[in-house]
């Protein structure tokens, strides 16, 4: 099936061919646009991915389904679903998503990814707008460069290459943060920028400098916005810098000083970190969550990349939402303070409520992860983030850390207290797991946990609606999105599949998915009612059914559930090198853990015949037993 992959790949990199004649965009120029735009990151923004192997998988954006047939190898840079047989490359994608032609598509990329396209007509408006913003990212580059210059180079960079290297922070880092420092003078950004062309009002415009008071007559005058300060550049995931955060180099006050908000920099809008971490989010599949600047560089230092930190204000839903782009699960290592306790407990509702999975971990013997990380190093970290509790656990012991001993009274507040958050929780099987949690940590039955928790009226939740969620984009539900597994392994009889069975048929099935055995040398070797699993079953009359039609042509499957365990099946990790092995293995498998079954199953009919008085029937089963037995140990 792979080889429909491979010719999408081939047609649909070459874009330009669909560009309308009046404004064609360079072939390079479209080419380096496509190179720059990640395809999985793209592609985030409307669906949710998760990742399978090498590769990802979602709902289908394209039409409506509950189980994911909807993946993207990033490998070949394309998607393709197995449900509707969409695919396609980054533009393709947009296309159709957005409904854009392939020139707006590309466009749209392009300023993303800061790539310069050839000018065409804008209105006025548009193109006054467009030259501030990009004044301003100009400027905000320069200025970047400038503290970070000042930092590695610089004689007056000496302080801040002293700070950092008393916290252990190497030039590496230093780099890769763009970090800097702001010398201890009033004109030093004024005057490095007045060499590139800027004036002090620009640079007022842009948040790093400040007017003097001249309201007694003085002639008008700028200074530096940050003075003696090392700097952290905040970086979007493009790579630009949209602000600053200057930190003093003692114990003075303000610790932190950031750049003001302006038409193009909002604070809340942001997460420190997120310039690396869009990528380590998804590898690791969760994000880390932070305070401190500090704390993302020490946790991203340490590997986990997946770190990132509010902009020292608490979190804001806007931010919730950039990190939704990219997983739903949360990990909160705030400060061990009572003020990053209170800040947990705020930021876990919050993301609770918008639907994420969140968990904390609590560190003990340090304020915050960086000084952790200092003094316990990262093997001992990983052990904590094991055992990072789920959110209400942890709101649970917050609780009653306060109050070691419990009255009845108190219980039953405490339980009230917890049962606003368990109501919420949408999986029963998890809310059971909380409300058990509750009744063994508290000594209460388990029935009269679930009554108290029962008589709460369910509120009018605050979670995030899907529009919120994914922007502009209509018809992707979250909601109606079926758990994967809820319809696993339906079996032919009813009973229960073996796992080895049932691992070995889904071997099979790749295998012959792939071409990598042909069907005819599988229908020699297997009798009717070979595959136990139901699902099984039907995917593999469809393989048969395409292979009727002949390649190229790809019948459509019955049902939805079907295209998703055959487009599962195709991103699942397996290690296919050797199929004539690999296929002859699976069979033997299959065939002996059968075996076993069927001497279980006579074990049991005999047990049954004895007691129903039918000896004659149960000595003929025992002898077959025995023979099962015999001939297997061959
Ligand atoms: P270190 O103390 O250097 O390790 O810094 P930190 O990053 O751990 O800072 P801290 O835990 O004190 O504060 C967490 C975050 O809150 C910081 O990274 C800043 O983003 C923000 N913050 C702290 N102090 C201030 C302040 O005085 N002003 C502003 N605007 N933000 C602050
Ligand atoms: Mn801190």
């Amino acid at each position: 099936m792979y080889y429909y992959l491979d010719n999408l790949s081939k047609i649909w990199h070459r874009g330009g061919e669909l560009q309308s004649v009046d404004y064609r965009i360079p072939e390079e120029i479209v080419e380096e646009v496509r190179l720059r735009s990640d395809i999985v990151d793209t592609i985030s923004e409307y669906v949710r991915l998760q990742r399978k192997g090498k590769n990802y998988l979602g709902l289908c954006p394209f039409h409506s389904e509950k189980t994911p047939s909807f993946t993207v190898t990033p490998d070949k840079q394309i998607f393709y679903c197995f449900g509707c047989h969409t695919g396609g490359n980054v533009f393709s994608f947009l296309m159709k998503k957005e409904n854009w032609n392939f020139v707006e598509t590309v466009e749209h990329l392009a300023q993303k990814h800061g790539i310069v396209l050839p000018e065409k007509e804008l209105s006025p408006r548009e193109k006054e707008q467009q030259t501030r913003r990009r004044r301003w990212e100009e400027i905000h580059d320069w200025a970047t460069g400038y503290f970070h210059e000042v930092l590695l180079h610089k004689p007056e960079g000496e302080p801040g290459r002293l700070y950092f290297k008393q916290r252990g922070i190497d030039e590496e880092t230093i780099k890769q943060f763009r970090l800097g420092y702001a010398p201890e003078r009033w004109d030093g950004l004024i005057e490095a920028l007045s060499a590139r062309g800027v004036n002090p009002q620009e640079l007022a415009q842009a948040g790093l400098a400040l007017e003097r008071d001249h309201s007694e007559g003085k002639s008008r005058g700028f200074y530096d916005r940050f003075r003696k300060r090392v700097i952290f550049a905040i970086l979007d995931s493009r790579q630009k810098t949209i602000g600053f955060g200057g930190r003093v180099l003692d114990n003075s006050t303000p610790k932190y000083l950031n750049s003001p908000e302006t038409a193009f920099f909002n604070k809340g809008h942001h997460l420190y970190g997120m310039h690396r971490a869009h990528q380590g989010i998804r590898e690791h599949g969760f994000a880390l969550l932070a305070e401190g600047y500090m704390d993302v560089i020490a946790l991203q230092k340490a590997g986990f990349k997946n770190a990132v930190a509010s902009l020292g204000t608490a979190l804001t839903r806007e931010q919730a939402k950039l990190i939704h782009r990219y997983t739903g699960r949360v990990v909160i290592v705030y400060d061990s303070d009572q003020a990053g306790t209170q800040a947990t407990l705020r930021a876990g509702e919050l993301l609770r409520d918008m639907g994420f999975r969140v968990d904390i971990l609590s560190l003990s013997g340090a304020k915050d992860p960086d000084e952790y990380l200092k003094t316990f190093g990262v093997e001992e970290f990983n052990k904590a983030l094991a055992q990072a509790e789920p959110y209400i656990q942890f709101k649970y012991q917050i609780h009653v850390k306060t109050k070691p001993t419990l009255s009845a009274p108190e219980k039953a507040e405490l339980v009230r207290e917890l049962a606003s958050d368990i109501i919420k929780v949408q999986s029963p099987v998890e809310r059971e797991g909380y409300e058990r949690f509750l009744s063994l940590e508290l000594g209460l039955t388990l029935d009269r946990v679930q009554a108290e928790i029962a008589g709460f009226d369910r509120k009018p939740s605050k979670r995030a609606s899907e529009e919120e969620l994914f922007p502009n984009k209509q018809d992707i539900s979250v909601k109606k999105r079926d758990n994967i597994n809820r319809c696993a392994n339906p079996t032919q009889t009813g009973a229960s599949v073996p796992d080895g069975v049932i691992r070995a048929e889904q071997v099979l099935l790749r295998l012959l998915l792939e071409q990598l055995i042909p069907v005819s040398e599988f229908k020699e070797q297997f009798e009717e009612g070979f595959w136990k699993v139901a699902y099984h079953q039907q995917i593999f009359d469809y393989i048969e059914k395409a292979r009727c039609i002949g390649k190229g042509a790809m019948p459509s499957m019955e049902s939805d559930a079907l295209q998703s365990k055959v487009a599962q099946l195709m991103l699942e990790d397996m290690e296919l090198s050797n199929p004539e092995r690999l296929f002859h293995d699976c069979i033997k498998q299959i065939r002996s853990i059968n075996e076993e079954e069927t001497v279980e199953e006579l074990q049991a009919r005999m047990v049954e015949l004895e007691k129903s008085g039918d000896l004659t029937g149960a000595l003929a089963l025992l002898k077959e037993i025995g023979e099962r037995l015999r001939s297997g140990e061959k």
